[in-house]
């Protein structure tokens, strides 16, 4: 074809916005056909007297909606609906977007990133001072990312100096080094009922017991939490406040300064988990803000730019800081520098806030989508989480109907994979934005709904 040159409409939102929009109506009118190969980002800034940097960002979007599919270095390329049929694109679509329709993990969706890692790469080789990326750590590195953490946990909303910043391979590692720091052997630890599923994989290796606490839809209630301390000794509490794993509750501002209160008047030291703390937009302070002094923040930037960066960071009040370090130190040195540099530069430059709004724009289109859908069951959401609770009927089991979903190919997660006690509420987890084509999340949405009519139990029987 001739080298595509949209109009672009002169419509309200960004430039970016109306060339990816103008990607779509070109698909749908039928002058872009599945397997065309878009102009290089370059080519079309220059036709359209654009930025690369807009172009880039309407690609990343018209990616989200699933109208192209790309690889650094090879070009970006329309999709095919349900990225089947008339494949021409030399088999750059991912097996996974022909595979099961995957709300099982709480991923972000590939979005910018990619193309900007190239460019990041480039500049970082253009620096000249590579050794120092090779090395075991070096203290002006180090020093420069951390104080890049101390940014982030500061957009968090919590302000932060980089001396109480331990750097972490993720939120993941970071959480673990905490408990390693401040779990002994025997110890218990208190948690929400429902809970991120390394918490109890984490405390079985450690010969810690969970003691779970109840929630509400705000999350951890403080009568149950003061109850749960006065049962017996307990250290330690672990909880996620804002978005939580399963439930997206998030606590509100009274619920934390009264979690605080306990905390304190238990002496119980909180390893809170931000790690969606970025997502909402207004979203409240973290729990940390309320009992700064006994509380251990972790947080990462791998749901708002992206999870393979594997960069974490821990906030510790200071007399902790050793100890959090010595445990990252333990189970692996310290995230490469290399990818805490990437970090770095993207927390400096507000590339990463940025990649970060992008997502919650993504979560906050998948939600409205999923509560159009599921609009007569039982959700629990927020606005802009990247993940939704789902209630099912009576005498449906969430195992069960996992299964059967399965085999209509959607995965989804059970209560069971989060409950602490045996006793788990009826309920499966949806995660949103992972998935890249809106077509795709469509029909499997439109499967759960049906899979959870009543009466629908047996739902081998539905197909794609
Ligand atoms: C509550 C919670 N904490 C931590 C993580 C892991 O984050 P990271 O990729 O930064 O290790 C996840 C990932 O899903 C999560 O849900």
């Amino acid at each position: 074809m001739a080298i595509w040159t949209p109009a672009l409409a002169a419509a309200p939102g960004t430039r970016a916005e109306a060339l990816a929009r103008a990607i779509g109506d070109d698909i749908r009118s039928g002058v872009l056909k599945p397997g065309d190969r878009l102009p290089p980002q370059r080519d079309l800034a220059y036709r359209l007297g654009l930025s690369a940097s807009t172009v880039m960002r309407a690609y990343a979007e018209a990616a989200r909606r699933g109208y192209v599919e790309g690889a650094v270095g090879r070009g970006t390329f329309v999709r095919s609906p349900g990225g089947q049929a008339g494949d021409r694109s030399g088999g750059l679509l991912r097996p996974a977007d022909r595979g099961p329709i995957d709300f099982s993990q709480n991923l972000p969706f590939p979005g910018a990133a990619a193309g900007l890692l190239a460019e990041t790469l480039q500049a970082i080789a253009r620096s000249g001072d590579m050794a120092s990326y090779l090395d075991h750590q070096d203290a002006s590195v180090l020093r420069r990312h951390r104080n890049a953490g101390a940014t982030w946990i500061a957009a968090h909303g919590l302000p932060t100096t980089p001396e109480t910043v331990v750097l972490a391979n993720g939120a993941q590692q970071g959480v673990f080094a905490a408990f390693l720091a401040l779990l002994r052997c025997g110890d218990t630890l208190l948690v929400e009922e429902l809970v991120y599923p390394p918490v109890k994989a984490m405390a079985r290796h450690l010969g810690v017991r969970l003691r779970p606490v109840a929630m509400d839809e705000e999350g951890l209630l403080p009568d149950m939490l003061e109850a749960a301390c006065r049962s017996g000794p307990a250290r330690l509490l672990y909880c996620t406040p804002t978005l939580q794993t399963p439930t997206a509750a998030t606590m509100s501002e009274d619920r934390r300064r009264r979690i605080a209160a306990v905390a304190r008047s238990h002496d119980l030291t909180i390893v809170e988990d931000d790690v969606f703390g970025l997502l909402p937009h207004s979203r409240p302070t973290p729990l940390a803000a309320f009992a700064p002094e006994r509380t251990v923040l972790v947080t990462s930037v791998s749901k708002s730019v992206a999870p393979g960066l594997r960069v974490g960071y821990v906030r510790a009040p200071a007399q902790l800081v050793p100890a959090v370090h010595a445990a990252v130190a333990l189970s692996s040195w310290m995230p490469p520098p290399l990818m805490a540099e990437i970090a770095s530069r993207w927390i400096e430059d507000g590339t990463a806030v940025h990649l970060n709004a992008a997502q919650r724009r993504h979560a906050a289109d998948r939600q409205a989508m999923a509560h159009r859908i599921l609009a007569d069951r039982p959700i629990r959401s927020r606005p802009e989480g990247s993940h939704l609770w789902l209630g099912l009927p009576a005498h449906v089991s969430d195992t069960e109907i996992c299964h059967a979903l399965r085999l209509a190919g959607v995965l989804v997660q059970p209560a069971a994979t989060f409950a602490v006690s045996r006793r788990e509420p009826d309920a499966i987890r949806l995660c949103l934005s992972h998935e890249s084509g809106d077509d795709r999340v469509a029909a499997g949405l439109a499967l759960v709904h049906a899979a959870t009519s009543p009466g629908a139990v047996d739902a081998r029987s539905l197909v794609i």
